[in-house]
């Protein structure tokens, strides 16, 4: 991993993790869309636009920069791939299998998150297992296990080195996500600021796998930076960090604002998707085989967030 290409580099994802590898000496280009302008803080080094359904346009980026690795972070989210699946399912699948294919011919690595989409009602929910029965019923989730099976097989195949991480919900201050289903989970940390009361999308009782930002960047990052003999599942791995439902969470942020509220106003929708997914993951798997450790539990998530978003709230006052 040398020259890098980070595709969705404006999302929630890509915003931090340019930055991460950019500190880290990677040379990293920033790829945007052209739908929504990159952020400022990703335009001190080299960007591009670029649309993953546009192969050509692709390449000509790829060779351009001298690119060995993409990081592939375009996705449409679980909530919002349920509204519009053919957008869901073109970018998560012809993305995908375009991307491949560019990949067998340029030789270059890439890495595609799956996600806990990828489990459904069937899946053991409690310490929900590296190999398990993965039958979604979201588009996002058909998506991503197609997206798995497509990066195995190109692998096995062609020899290309795709690697993935089925990341829990993400939780982050930086850029807003785009309707997932976890996102609540960041929500509730503007709101408690915003206004000292959240009405939760979830009931109490929902028990989702979720993770802070930064032990996510390093999940992408070891991983790719990882010693390929060593790996057996490539894609895609359980990566465990945290596991709350709204209450506990609440409760971590009421230690830092006594006063704050969390009533609830149950979206059936966001309720039914959350329900077919785990309640926590063994990522033994990853912890053997690249050696994963998470470092933020609750409370430590809290504070680092509540202090980002009441200074950026000061600062845009
Ligand atoms: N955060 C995602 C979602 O809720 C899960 O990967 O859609």
């Amino acid at each position: 991993m040398k020259n890098i290409l980070v595709i969705g580099a404006a999302g929630q994802i890509g915003s931090e993790l340019v930055p991460e590898l950019r500190a880290r000496g990677y040379m990293t280009v920033a790829a945007g869309s052209g739908r929504t302008p990159l952020p400022e803080h990703l335009t001190d080094g080299p960007t591009a636009t670029v649309n993953l359904l546009d192969s050509d346009a692709l390449d000509a980026v790829i060779k351009h920069f001298n690119i060995d690795t993409v990081f592939n972070l375009a996705a449409i989210l679980s909530a919002v791939g349920e509204t519009r699946p053919m957008a869901a399912w073109n970018l998560g699948v012809y993305g995908v299998i375009g991307l491949l294919e560019l990949a067998r011919d340029r030789k270059l690595s890439v890495f595609t998150p799956s996600s806990i989409g990828v489990f459904g009602p069937e899946t053991p929910h409690n310490l929900t297992p590296q190999d398990t029965v993965c039958r979604p019923r979201t588009m996002y989730g058909i998506t991503k296990v197609a997206g798995e099976l497509l990066s195995d097989y190109y692998r096995a195949k062609y020899g290309v080195d795709a690697r993935s991480v089925r990341y829990p919900g993400l939780i982050s201050y930086v850029t807003p996500p785009g309707g997932g289903t976890t996102d609540y989970a960041i929500d509730i940390y503007w709101k408690a600021i915003e206004t000292g009361v959240y009405r939760c999308p979830l009931k109490a009782g929902t028990y989702l796998p979720m993770m802070f930002m930064p032990d996510a960047l390093r999940a992408a990052i070891e991983l790719m930076e990882a010693d390929a003999s060593r790996l057996k599942h490539f894609n895609s791995f359980n990566v465990g960090a945290l596991s709350f439902d709204p209450e506990e969470v609440a409760a971590s942020i009421q230690k830092r604002l006594p006063g704050f509220k969390l009533e609830y106003d149950v979206n059936p929708l966001l309720q039914s998707i959350a329900d077919s997914w785990p309640d926590d993951l063994d990522d033994s798997a990853a912890r053997e085989e690249w050696d994963w450790v998470p470092q933020y539990n609750l409370d430590q998530m809290t504070n680092v967030m509540l202090n980002a978003i009441t200074k950026r709230l000061t600062e845009s006052a």
